[in-house]
């Protein structure tokens, strides 16, 4: 895997030297701060909890990994902010009822406090999990 480098000194962070662009999907309001380029997602908690996304990611069985979008870096702002990333994923919001059903169980199985339904979509035709919600 390619090194994945964040920098945060200017007001638009930067991922392997390429700035970023603050999301601003409906999606987004309480939440962390989501910056996006064309290949990837930064995910910065300025709200003094960790969300270790990392430690999920790493104890989801292969077989279900395409239910999850990948953590592919994350680590610590100066200011002891959380940051990770994630590959930018085109998300489709028409959650079918089959979708559900297989998310309620991944839910049970990892114990995934707060996926509610704002934190999956459907990726070609499956349901895929961006926000792993340890809150
Ligand atoms: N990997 C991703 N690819 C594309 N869009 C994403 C991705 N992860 C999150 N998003 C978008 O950003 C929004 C906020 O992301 P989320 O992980 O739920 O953060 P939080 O709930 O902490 O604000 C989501 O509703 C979604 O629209
Ligand atoms: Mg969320």
């Amino acid at each position: 895997m390619k090194k994945i480098t964040v920098t945060f000194d200017s007001k638009r962070p930067k991922i392997n030297g390429r700035i970023t662009n603050p999301y601003s999907g409906n999606q987004n309001n309480s939440g962390r701060h989501v910056y996006v380029n064309r290949e990837f997602v930064l995910k910065v908690d300025d709200r003094g909890f960790s969300h270790d996304d990392l430690s999920v990611w790493e104890i989801i069985e292969p077989k279900d990994r395409k239910y999850f979008v990948p953590i592919l870096a994350q680590g610590y702002t100066d200011d002891e902010d959380a940051w990770s990333i994630q590959p930018y994923i085109k998300l489709n919001w028409n959650q079918t009822q089959e979708a559900e059903e297989i998310v309620d169980e991944l839910i049970q199985k990892y114990n995934l406090h707060d996926c509610h339904d704002e934190n999956w979509a459907m990726h070609k035709g499956h349901p895929i999990i961006f926000d792993y919600g340890m809150v």
